[in-house]
């Protein structure tokens, strides 16, 4: 990890035995668990009382990460299918209902991000509804159908969600800004609700992190970027704490800058959009 880095991201650790009480005789669900944060964090919690229910899209990932965890002595299953196809989101609710399996903690975590100018969307309406599909329709309806459960043993809803959710809207984002914003917002409201019945709710405010989300975009790989075990780290103490919610320090500071310097910001963000 270089200076800037470590200075941008101070240390942070959990202790497993904490992480692993906080866990006790619960049953997480953490969607998107096949690659990046999400199955770090699944792998991370392979507590021998604790059940992990993990959702994505490519099974041969997942049937891995169920293995890695049963092998360490945890308990898990997987459910494969696309979040973006309602069919989905309905039999994994079924299977839910049917097995009568009540959870505890849920992972808003399966997501995915698309940078493009507006001008090469002109044909690419799908980028709008696919993000609104997986990034809003999906976890909306996930947590409407878990929360009787959720409110009744006052568990815990963590969102990971993104900076680009507290910044003034940025070119290029369009599609990942308006769809991670609109659970935001959404979420944002529904909070106090839960909370007055016993439900935790976590929002994780995430700077760039080195997945394979930001691959495509080569020139990531120069900035320093959070590393995704850091990300696990936090998501655990959220777990832990309860209460525990992140935002990058210098989120303060980038957010005005950007505002005072929009246009020079803006137009060299289009400039290098390749
Ligand atoms: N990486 C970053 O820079 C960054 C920054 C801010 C916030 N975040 C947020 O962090 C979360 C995790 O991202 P990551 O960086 O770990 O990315 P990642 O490595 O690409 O992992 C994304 C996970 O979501 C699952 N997923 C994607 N599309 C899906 C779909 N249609 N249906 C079901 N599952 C789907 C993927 O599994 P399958 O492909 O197997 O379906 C994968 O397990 C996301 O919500 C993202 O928005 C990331």
């Amino acid at each position: 990890m270089s200076f800037l880095q470590s200075l941008l991201y101070p240390k942070i650790k959990v202790s497993d035995n904490k992480l692993e009480d906080a866990l006790s005789k619960k049953t997480v669900l953490i969607s998107g668990a096949s690659f990046g944060i999400g199955r770090l964090l699944a792998e991370k919690i392979a507590f021998p009382n604790t059940k992990v229910i993990i959702l994505g899209r490519t099974e041969e990932q997942l049937k891995e990460v169920c293995q890695i965890i049963n092998d360490r002595g945890g308990s898990a299953r997987y459910f494969v299918g696309d979040l973006r196809d309602k069919k989905t989101t309905k039999d994994f609710l079924d299977l839910i209902k049917n097995e009568n399996i009540s959870v505890d903690i849920f992972v808003n975590n399966a997501g995915k991000s698309i940078r493009r100018s507006v001008y090469e969307s002109v044909d690419r309406f799908h980028d709008f509804t696919r993000t609104m599909d997986l990034n809003y329709y999906a976890p909306v309806e996930l947590v409407l159908s878990l929360l009787p459960g959720l409110s009744e043993k006052k568990g815990q809803i963590i969102n990971i969600s993104s900076i680009i959710v507290l910044l003034p809207s940025i070119p290029l984002w369009s599609a990942y800004q308006a769809s991670k914003g609109a659970f935001h917002i959404w979420f944002k409201s529904i909070k106090p609700e839960l909370n007055l019945k016993g439900v935790a709710t976590n929002n994780i405010y995430l700077p760039l992190v080195n997945t394979r989300m930001i691959a495509p975009t080569k020139k990531f790989n120069k900035l320093p970027t959070m590393n995704p075990e850091h990300a696990m780290q936090i998501i655990s103490n959220s777990i832990v704490k309860r209460n525990y919610n992140y935002k990058p320090w210098w989120t303060v500071i980038i957010k005005p800058l950007i505002f005072l310097f929009q246009k020079p910001f803006f137009k060299a963000t289009i400039m290098n959009s390749k």
